[in-house]
C-alpha cells in the first residue's frame, strides 16, 4: 500500500504553492465530528475524499491524526471560480468573513490563483500526506483501485448522486463510508437523506447522521 500512495503522487506532482493566498474556507454543513471520532477511534491509514474544494475538510481531517494519508479526488475545474463569485453576499460566506472587502477578495483569488493552487495552498504543512487526485468521481475510482489503493475511510461531499456509494461499496467493500449533503435541499426532499438511506437498505447498513453529516456502519 505505501507503494500505492507513491504511484499515485507520482500522477499529480504537488505544485508550487509559493505566494499563493490560502483559503480555509469550507461548504461542509455540520455534523463533521462523527468523521473525527472515525478518525482518532478507528485510526485509519488511508482515508478517501471525494469532493474536496478548498480542502478545508481535508485539513481538518489530516490535522487530527499525524499517521493519517488523505486521498483527495476534485477536478477542480474552473466551475469553481464562477461558483465562488456567487459566493460573495451569501450567507455562508458572509459568516466566515463579514466584510465584504474580503469576500471580494476570496473570489478574485480563485480566479487569479485557480481553485486547485489555492486549495493546495491551504495543505500547507501537510504534503506528505495529502494526494490530489484531478479527476471524476466515479470515472477514476477503479484506476485508484487498480494503482493498489485500499482506503479504510471513505468521505463522500461530490455530486449528491449514487454512483460514488455504490462504486466506491463495490470496491472497497470493507471501508467505512461517510459524507456530507444530509441536510441538503429540503424543498427537494433531502436527495441525499434518500440516496444513502437507498443505500443503507440495499446493502445492509444503519446510518447516523447530524446535521450534514452521515456515516454507514454495517447492521449486525
Ligand atoms: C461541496 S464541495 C466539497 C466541499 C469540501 N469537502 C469542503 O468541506 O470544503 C464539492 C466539490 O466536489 C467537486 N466535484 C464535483 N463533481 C465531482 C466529481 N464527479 N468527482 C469529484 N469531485 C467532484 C467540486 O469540484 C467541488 O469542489
Amino acid at each position: 500500500m505505501p507503494h500505492a500512495l507513491e504511484t499515485l503522487r507520482t500522477h499529480t506532482p504537488w505544485p508550487d504553492t509559493e505566494g499563493v493566498r490560502a483559503w480555509d474556507y469550507t461548504l461542509g454543513g455540520g455534523g463533521r465530528e462523527l468523521v473525527d471520532e472515525i478518525i482518532l477511534t478507528g485510526k485509519p491509514k488511508v482515508m478517501l475524499e471525494i469532493g474536496c474544494f478548498l480542502c478545508a475538510s481535508a485539513k481538518r481531517w489530516l490535522s487530527l491524526d499525524p499517521d493519517l494519508t488523505v486521498v483527495g479526488i476534485d477536478p477542480w475545474d474552473d466551475g469553481l471560480i464562477e461558483q465562488c463569485k456567487r459566493y460573495v453576499g451569501r450567507p455562508g460566506l458572509t459568516r466566515a468573513y463579514p466584510d465584504m472587502e474580503t469576500q471580494e477578495q476570496f473570489a478574485r483569488d480563485i480566479e487569479t490563483q485557480g481553485p486547485f493552487l489555492t486549495a493546495l495552498a491551504n495543505l500547507k504543512g501537510f504534503e506528505d500526506r495529502f494526494i490530489p487526485v484531478r479527476a471524476y468521481s466515479p470515472d477514476v475510482l477503479p484506476a485508484l483501485k487498480d494503482a493498489g489503493l485500499e482506503p479504510e475511510l471513505i468521505y463522500i461531499d461530490a455530486t449528491k448522486k449514487a454512483d460514488d456509494l455504490e462504486v466506491s461499496h463495490a470496491l472497497w467493500p470493507n471501508a467505512r463510508i461517510t459524507g456530507d449533503d444530509w441536510h441538503w435541499a429540503r424543498t427537494k426532499g433531502y436527495p441525499m437523506r434518500r440516496t444513502v438511506n437507498d443505500f443503507a437498505d440495499k446493502h445492509g447498513f444503519t446510518v447516523t447522521a447530524d446535521h450534514a453529516t452521515w456515516v454507514l456502519t454495517p447492521a449486525k
